[in-house]
């Protein structure tokens, strides 16, 4: 039986006990295993279903913890000193004597490492005083959750605990940074954008596509729902859930939510995940969704719905 509550204390306890935790950050929940332990990590792989050749990301209180377990360059420092805690991850090499369990870092020999800047995310690295190994709450293959009650649909009987902490503030998963190489490449597309990352680190570029061997987790279909999706979608059928972005919504709709009805992205972002979940829900024959701008936090939005779109592997 898993235990949804707000008892912070409770889920330090369990992972310290070498248990499953998830947990709230401000992108989506994660589902945390002490990252010093081949058990715990094991376990998360197992409860997710994920082919372990999918390295983690590991969740730490603040820079300085960071730089126990990685080589920092200018380029890291910078992108570190600026973006953390919030939703950045970095790729980095692993240090020589990093005591993070190697099976995270999936035979690779860098490691992911993020500060996150939720309050309770906070908390909890504080009070385990451990780095949290925390891919997002979902079984592999499934949309990321960003409230509790999604990771229980995900993972009810599966972990210890969920720490309650509501709905996330962004809704998508934080931009990851490959800085182990020169120029740092834009691994996955995230709330912070290109154009914000490249005033800083003048010559960041995105990895092409198909160069995504090195983040396995990034392969076509990766955030599918169970119903097909139809992009850009101007008009609807009747027997279609519609995912609407705006005021011009097309009626006659099976079903439809609106991401943001005042054309708003960072709205649309907070809440994709869970209208995507709840359109899913429905007996619609299809989901289709109206066109995002490819702007700002659009290109995030948009990574995503392309993921759920792609055919299933
Ligand atoms: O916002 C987020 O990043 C959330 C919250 C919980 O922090 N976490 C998250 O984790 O989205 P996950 O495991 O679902 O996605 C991490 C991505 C994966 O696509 C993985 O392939 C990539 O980061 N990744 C992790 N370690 C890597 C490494 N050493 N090299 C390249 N990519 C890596
Ligand atoms: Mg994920």
């Amino acid at each position: 039986m898993t235990i949804l509550s707000k008892d912070i204390e409770q889920a330090a306890q369990f992972l310290k006990e070498g248990k499953l935790v998830a947990f709230p950050t401000e992108t989506v929940y994660g589902l945390a295993g002490n990252a010093l332990s081949d058990n715990a990590v094991a376990g998360i792989y197992a409860a997710k279903g994920r082919p372990s050749f999918n390295p983690l990301i590991v969740h730490v209180a603040n820079a300085g913890m960071a730089r126990q377990y990685a080589e920092f360059d200018d380029t890291a420092n910078l992108l570190a000193k600026r973006f953390w805690p919030g939703p950045l991850t970095l790729v980095l090499k692993r240090k020589e004597g990093c005591k993070l369990s190697m099976l995270l870092s999936a035979g690779l020999e860098t490691v992911a490492l993020r500060v996150p800047a939720d309050d309770l995310a906070q908390e909890l690295l504080e009070k385990t005083g451990m780095p949290l190994a925390a891919p997002s709450a979902n079984r592999s293959g499934h949309i990321s959750p960003t409230d509790a009650q999604q990771v229980m649909a995900e993972l009810d009987n599966r972990i210890a605990m969920v720490l309650d902490g509501g709905r996330c503030p962004v809704g998508i998963e934080s931009t990851v940074i490959d800085a182990s190489v020169n120029p740092p490449l834009i691994l996955r597309p995230g709330s912070i954008t290109f154009d914000e990352l490249s005033r800083l680190v003048k010559n960041i570029a995105v990895a092409p596509e198909g160069s995504k061997v090195i983040a396995p987790g990034m392969n076509a279909s990766h955030y599918a729902p169970n119903h097909t999706m139809r992009l850009n979608a101007t008009s609807v059928e009747q027997d279609e859930a519609l995912l609407a972005f705006g005021g011009n919504v097309p009626q006659g709709a099976f079903f439809t939510e609106n991401l943001s009805e005042s054309a708003n992205l960072e709205e649309a972002a907070a809440n994709l995940f869970r209208m995507l979940r709840i359109l899913d829900g429905t007996k619609a024959k299809r989901i289709a969704v109206m066109p995002i701008p490819e702007e700002g936090l659009g290109v995030a939005i948009n990574d995503r719905l392309k993921k759920a779109a792609a055919p299933k592997e």
